[in-house]
């Protein structure tokens, strides 16, 4: 039985997971999200989010106990997500984590938070096979990770420039819409032509490259914009060609992946695995591929402390060595 934390972001999140199987099994998942504080600012303010952190933390794994209906004693081990992430804020969780393992006399489990991100897979009945390659998309990372067999990472994929979901935050910003743009974007598009407008699509020479690049997509949403309001019928068209272009690129570089290296599984996880389009397309080619496809539910995509717990649960080192347990701001997955 494991409670998990996250606070990475701008998600204060705790839960309850224990082992069910090959997968795991979530006996709650409590997420209070600080969204309406950024919309203020348009986008996430460290410190703002720490304090934030700072005023949930506790209340959130009061909650996550309760709704499990267990007792800290009932508690094997504390994961936490200490890294990458915004270090004010990770730091709140990861001092709550080490306190409370402290008092508990419970070991702790630090969790990197792609690894979390990418085992949301593994909340599920059937488990993904190995060799398997993982898609994984938030506002902070867009990266193909490779895994030969459990708990090896290797990268073979990144972005040189903006996080996929960097992109949808800024373009929607352009457009005028609220944050975070990810969600407005895919609302928006639903009306919109994906074919109205050919934005570039950075698939970066030669054919094996499985790197990304978004920056220049967004500077050319920008300068087609330029100073003029657009029509509420053009921004739906941009906003759906843009998001063509960004999830052409994802599927066509998962695709050469899946030609590269041996796999039986391809997982797509992150904030923008929750957009519908981009769910329908990868499973198509990767199913066409031959490949099994899966992808969380909503809930889970997005920052959440479930996913962190399955994590540590699969491919945790437990540690009582408390002081040795740090935020870290910048750590690359395998
Ligand atoms: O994983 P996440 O909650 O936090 C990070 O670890 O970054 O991802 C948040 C990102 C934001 O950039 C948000 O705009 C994007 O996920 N996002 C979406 C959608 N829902 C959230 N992007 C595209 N379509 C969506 N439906
Ligand atoms: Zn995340």
């Amino acid at each position: 039985m494991i409670l998990a934390l996250e606070t990475s972001c701008d998600e204060t999140a705790a839960a309850v997971v224990k082992r069910n199987g090959e997968g795991v099994a979530v006996l709650s998942s409590v997420v209070a999200s600080q969204i309406d504080l950024h919309r203020l600012t348009g986008g996430v303010v460290p410190d703002v989010a720490s304090r934030e952190h700072v005023r949930q933390t506790v209340p959130v794994v009061g909650q996550a106990l309760d709704v499990a209906g267990i007792a800290p004693g009932d508690v094997d081990a504390i994961a936490i997500s200490n890294r990458p992430g915004l270090l004010p804020a990770l730091i709140v969780g990861v001092e709550t984590a080490k306190a409370l393992a402290f008092a508990w006399n419970k070991p702790v489990i630090p969790t990197h938070h792609i690894a979390g991100h990418i085992f949301a897979n593994w909340i599920n009945e059937r488990a993904p096979e190995f060799p398997c390659l993982a898609l994984v998309v938030s506002g902070g990372h867009t990266e193909l990770v490779w895994m030969e067999t459990r708990g090896v990472f290797r990268t073979v994929g990144q972005t040189l420039d903006d996080a996929a979901g960097e992109a949808f935050d800024k373009v929607g910003r352009l457009l005028g819409l609220p944050y975070p743009g990810g969600p407005e974007i895919s609302r928006v598009a639903q009306n919109g032509d994906p074919h109205r407008f050919k934005f570039p699509r950075a698939l970066l020479a030669p054919k094996t490259n499985l790197d990304f690049s978004f920056s220049g997509l967004k500077t050319s949403v920008l300068y087609h914009i330029g100073k003029r309001a657009c029509s509420p019928q053009e921004v739906e068209d941009i906003a759906a060609s843009f998001q063509e272009a960004v999830v052409s690129v994802l599927v066509e570089k998962t695709a050469r992946a899946l030609e590269r290296f041996h796999l039986k599984s391809v997982v797509l996880s992150g904030g923008v695995a929750a957009n519908q389009t981009l769910r329908a397309r990868l499973r198509d080619r990767v199913q066409s591929e031959g490949a099994e496809f899966f992808v969380p539910e909503i809930s889970y995509c997005t920052d959440n402390a479930a996913m962190i717990g399955a994590a540590a649960l699969l491919v945790g080192e437990p540690t009582r060595d408390y002081a040795s347990v740090q935020a870290v701001a910048r750590e690359p997955l395998g």
